[in-house]
């Protein structure tokens, strides 16, 4: 086969083309730290929600809007205080009013929005989801609270609590699990997982079951297969290898 001079010469400019394109991606990536758009749950303050103290007058709150429940839970602010509300997540859309107040904000995947309020007076105040998200969307609510400023006690940073350190917790964490349940007994989209493991649990068909390690790999290999009565089936199937999930089960026997 022949290569003729022309032909020879559009391939040089057209590998020449693609290396100078190349070398255009590689600087802009390097000098102008441009990336690929990411989904926002990759941007660090919104993979959980926080509270930024500003100054004793001045707060920044970064919500995080979960089905089917905001975090964090029960902020409380002193009176006179401005607070700056961000809020945004990871799953479907949802909305953010803050009753009494003008905020009332969207809630959308991979947009972070933004709203002021000065909140003068002592009160509670009630944060809400006003867009249908789901079947838990009536009980996506929580509270802003101000309280006067002699009794205001600046939150105390949680310490590490020894569950954090347990490969078994950082697993949940890592998997999403605690997005829907619970290791302290509080209510969530599935049952909580504190003293679960023992426990005489009853079924949608009105079976129980005794939570034993068989049942919980079960639930966790097959979300679908048996569902705790009160709950609906909404868990999905995640990606987990044998051993994991025997970490799993170990740690929850430790969730007494
Ligand atoms: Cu979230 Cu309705």
């Amino acid at each position: 086969m022949t290569i003729l001079q022309l032909e020879k010469r559009i391939l040089w400019v057209s590998v020449a083309f693609v290396l100078v394109l190349f070398a255009l991606a590689a600087l802009a990536v390097n000098l102008f730290h441009v990336g690929l758009p990411t989904c926002l749950t990759d941007i660090k303050p919104f993979q959980k929600g926080e509270v930024i103290t500003h100054s004793p007058t001045h707060y920044e709150i970064h919500y995080v809007a979960k089905m089917w429940k905001f975090e964090p839970e029960n902020v409380t602010v002193p009176a006179g205080s401005t607070v700056d509300i961000y809020v945004s997540t990871p799953d479907v859309t949802h909305g953010l009013s803050l009753l009494g107040t003008n905020v009332n904000l969207m809630v959308v995947p991979g947009v972070v929005n933004y709203s002021r309020v000065k909140l003068a007076t002592p009160r509670n105040y009630q944060l809400l989801c006003h867009e249908f998200c789901g079947t838990g969307h009536d009980r996506m609510a929580t509270n802003l609270r101000v309280v006067d400023q002699a009794s205001f006690k600046p939150a105390e940073a949680a310490p590490a609590t020894p569950q954090s350190q347990d490969s078994g917790y950082r697993l949940l964490e890592a998997k999403e699990c605690l997005s829907c349940h619970s290791i302290d007994g509080s209510e969530g989209i599935g049952p909580t997982l504190k003293g679960l493991y023992g426990r005489v649990e009853k079924m949608t068909d009105g079976k129980s079951i005794t939570v034993d390690d068989a049942y919980l790999r079960e639930s966790i290999v097959d979300p679908s297969a048996k569902i705790s009565a009160g709950y609906d089936d909404l868990m999905t199937k995640t990606e987990l290898t044998d051993a994991e999930v025997d970490q799993l089960i170990q740690y929850m026997k430790t969730l007494k």
